[in-house]
């Protein structure tokens, strides 16, 4: 078999850097393209210890459309892994226009180099955060798109673009079309289960498990639960929480799948990565004392702004057509996120 090259956006990031593991042993040849803008360049010196391989990496930010094209001309990737990416809801709020420029602009960038280069397989970081308001808990990939931040609207505005770029090629008919798969991640934690490469979020965390973990270690005092009001079965949100690691083989059965005859036309298709069942913070709260041995001080907050009481995946596409399902437990989640804190406590620095 051909050796493939993979080159991956963001690739030095929480979710990138466990995907370059991944890419890298299953044989592929990765090139990162990060510009450190929320990520440490340990994480990939990290990834070739792990793995005893090696991979490229270019300080570049995806926008720098000369810098890009010169990569796609040194390294001919024939995929694009593409996480790079904001991804703070809050932030999103007070500066949209970071926002959108990075994420949005980014990607057009980014898919223009491809296209001058005859590169057109695609597998994009979307997110759960997509899907509007609803009254159904459990999402599946034909629900109305309805983000309601600038962070989500982002994501479904890259979505959108993707879609109109792979039915151009329908239309046009060329011999290399566009495939390009849109993943909707639902809750990813968790870390490799080394303990060399994890989540090392800047300043305080937003996110629930990153912040248990540091409440644990003792560098956070306490857990704000937001809310305890909601109707779910003991009044705390419930989300769908995946590992990290089951997260990033989903991209590589969609690199597969790109073979297949869902794509073999060209096509952009939306896949959910979630388990299908949810975890209230208090249950979440629960197994990683059980796991830790460690008491998680925590109280309860007013709700926060903007979360909904409950929602998890509908991963059966992902099943049928990417032959992809989850394999880790809330276990394996609550230890191996334990394992890299512990191991790590100020992070990467
Ligand atoms: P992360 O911040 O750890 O990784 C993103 C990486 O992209 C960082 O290394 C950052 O330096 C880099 N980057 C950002 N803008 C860039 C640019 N213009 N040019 C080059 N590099 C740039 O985040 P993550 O958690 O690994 O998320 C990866 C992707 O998955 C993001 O697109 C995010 O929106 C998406 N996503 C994440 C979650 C989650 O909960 N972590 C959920 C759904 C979707
Ligand atoms: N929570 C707390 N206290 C905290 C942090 C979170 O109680 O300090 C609760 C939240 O209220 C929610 C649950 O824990 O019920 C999970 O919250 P997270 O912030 O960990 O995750 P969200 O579901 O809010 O959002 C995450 C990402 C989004 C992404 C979405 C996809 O942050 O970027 O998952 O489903 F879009």
């Amino acid at each position: 078999m051909a050796i493939h090259t993979v080159l991956v956006t963001g690739g030095a990031g929480y979710i990138g850097s466990h995907a370059c593991v991944e890419l890298l042993e299953a044989g592929f040849n990765v090139v990162v393209v990060d510009n450190l803008s929320n990520s440490n360049p340990e994480s990939l010196a990290r990834v070739q210890k792990l793995t005893g391989k090696s991979l490229a990496f270019y300080e570049v930010d995806i926008r720098d459309k000369q810098s890009l094209s010169d990569i796609f001309v040194k390294e001919m990737p024939d995929t694009v892994v593409h996480f790079a990416g904001l991804k703070a809801v809050g932030e999103s709020c007070e500066q949209p226009h970071l926002y959108y420029h990075n994420n949005v602009f980014g990607t057009l960038v980014l898919t223009e180099v491809m296209q001058a280069h005859q590169v057109k397989q695609l597998v994009f970081s979307s997110s759960a955060t997509v899907y509007g308001i609803t009254d159904k808990t459990q999402y599946s990939e034909d629900l109305p798109i309805g983000a309601i931040n600038p962070y989500g609207r982002s994501k479904a505005m890259v979505e959108d673009i993707l879609r109109d770029l792979a039915e151009a090629d329908k239309i046009a008919k060329p011999d290399k079309p566009w495939k390009i798969a849109l993943l909707r991640y639902f809750n990813p934690i968790g870390a490799h289960e080394s303990g060399l490469i994890g989540e090392d979020p800047n300043g305080t965390p937003n996110n629930l498990m990153p912040y248990v973990a540091q409440v644990a270690i003792g560098k956070l005092p306490q857990l704000s639960v937001f809310g305890d009001d909601y109707p779910t079965h003991d009044g705390t949100g419930i989300r769908d929480y995946i590992h990290v690691i089951d997260l990033v083989k989903g991209h590589i059965k969609a690199i597969h799948a790109f073979n297949n005859a869902h794509f073999v036309e060209g096509n952009c298709k939306a896949y959910n990565l979630g388990a299908g069942r949810g975890y209230s913070v208090l249950e979440i709260i629960k197994k990683f004392e059980e796991v830790t041995g460690k008491t998680i001080n925590y109280k309860i907050a007013p709700r926060r702004p903007g979360d909904l009481a409950e929602y998890f995946a509908n991963p059966e596409l992902a099943l049928q057509e990417l032959n992809w399902k989850v394999e880790k437990t809330l276990h394996d989640m609550v230890a191996d996120t334990w394992n890299w804190q512990s191991k790590n406590p100020q992070g990467y620095r």
